[in-house]
């Protein structure tokens, strides 16, 4: 509860799409020089999902997720007010993808944006939408997660190559009066360069060599490891100062799939078990702003949250930097 007559939203569906082929770190290991076994210990994933080119864009698997989550909730389409797609690969600029999405399911009485917030797109997009629910504007809102990364990765790049994975996945949020609901998020674009893709167009950029590299994700691990294990446990605390929760009453804390040593690096920060921060990254590896909700529609799917009674945190941090926190109920 909130404490006054204020709505949110709450979710009352779930969907995700991941593409069928999968890349294993034996068939990474014959791209690059690299082994299972040092994918496996430095990041904890030992496959991806990886989108087929023939049937497989942003577009197409948000559009699948969407459909999915609007089976999850049952509810009429024409009741969504809102889609907000979060890509940091969109495979058009325009039209935008959440009126794709709008077109694909009739949502015909949505408003559409889309948003790059990198891989915290979802928990910012989710953010977004609470804020249109709070302020009245809409009832119903549809938040998706779609990324086509591995068009992105330099397969020359073992450092980054390795680490990311495709799919898509998508929430509906109701409003609800007595829905548990709070936030902190922050950006530091001072440090930024640390995480790094260029868009190819750009006007007077000849094509060089080093050019077209920097078309592709270019990134300083070190540096996001150690952005990733100091700002995602410290904003989580400040969240539950804020809201005055201990962290022995949260059930799950479902974080950003990146690497399994920061989920644990945090885990072990804020003092709490292992088995309280879900993880799939083992099979998806990093999805960017899909990696939350495709982790949701798992947890939903076996059970482990859904009926509005798990108290959560969600919580996400990627290139900008940008980073933040949000607790409810699922
Ligand atoms: C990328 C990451 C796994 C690298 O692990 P690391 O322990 O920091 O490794 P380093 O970059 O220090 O590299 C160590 C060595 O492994 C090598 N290496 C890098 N990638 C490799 C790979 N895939 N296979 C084998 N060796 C590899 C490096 O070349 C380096 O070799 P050297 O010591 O001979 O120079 C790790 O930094 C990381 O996960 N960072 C966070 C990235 C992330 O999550 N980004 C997205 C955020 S949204």
């Amino acid at each position: 509860m909130n404490g006054d007559n204020t709505s949110y939203g709450r979710v009352i569906g779930i969907g995700s799409y991941l593409p069928k082929d999968i890349l294993t770190n034996d068939d990474m290991a014959k791209i690059v020089e690299t082994s299972d076994e040092w994918i496996t210990e430095r990041t904890g994933i030992k496959e991806r999902h990886i989108s087929d080119p023939e049937t497989d864009t942003s577009e197409s698997m948000a559009i699948e997720a969407a459909k999915k989550a609007v089976a999850d909730s049952g509810i009429d389409t024409k009741e969504i007010g809102l889609i907000i797609v979060a890509s940091t690969t969109p495979n058009v600029l325009f039209p935008v993808l959440s009126a794709s999405v709008q077109a694909a399911i009739d949502a015909d009485n949505a408003m559409c944006f889309d948003m790059n917030a990198a891989c915290p797109g979802f928990v910012t997009a989710f953010v977004t939408a609470q804020n249109y629910i709070k302020a009245g504007a809409v009832d119903c809102a549809l938040v998706i997660g779609t990324e086509n990364l591995t068009n992105y990765v330099n397969f020359e790049d073992r450092g980054t190559c390795i680490l990311f994975g495709d799919g898509a996945g998508a929430v509906i949020l109701k409003a609800e009066k007595d829905t548990k609901y709070d936030v902190i998020m922050h950006a530091a674009g001072k440090r930024g360069e640390c995480m790094h893709c260029e868009s190819y167009m750009q006007k007077g950029k000849e094509k060089t060599e080093e050019f077209l590299k920097s078309n592709y994700i270019n990134m300083d691990g070190q540096t996001v490891f150690k952005f990733a294990v100091t700002e995602v446990p410290r904003v989580i605390e400040d969240l539950l100062k804020k809201t005055g929760t201990s962290a022995d009453e949260i059930d799950y804390f479902i974080l950003h799939q990146a690497n399994r040593r920061i989920i644990e690096s945090v885990a072990k920060r804020l003092k709490q078990p292992i088995e309280k921060f879900p993880m799939n990254i083992e099979r998806t590896a990093n999805t960017s702003s899909a990696s939350i909700p495709i982790l949701l529609d798992e947890m939903k799917k076996d059970g482990r949250i859904g009926e509005g009674k798990k108290h959560v945190i969600m919580s996400s941090f990627g290139a900008g930097l940008l980073w933040g926190a949000f607790e409810t109920k699922i």
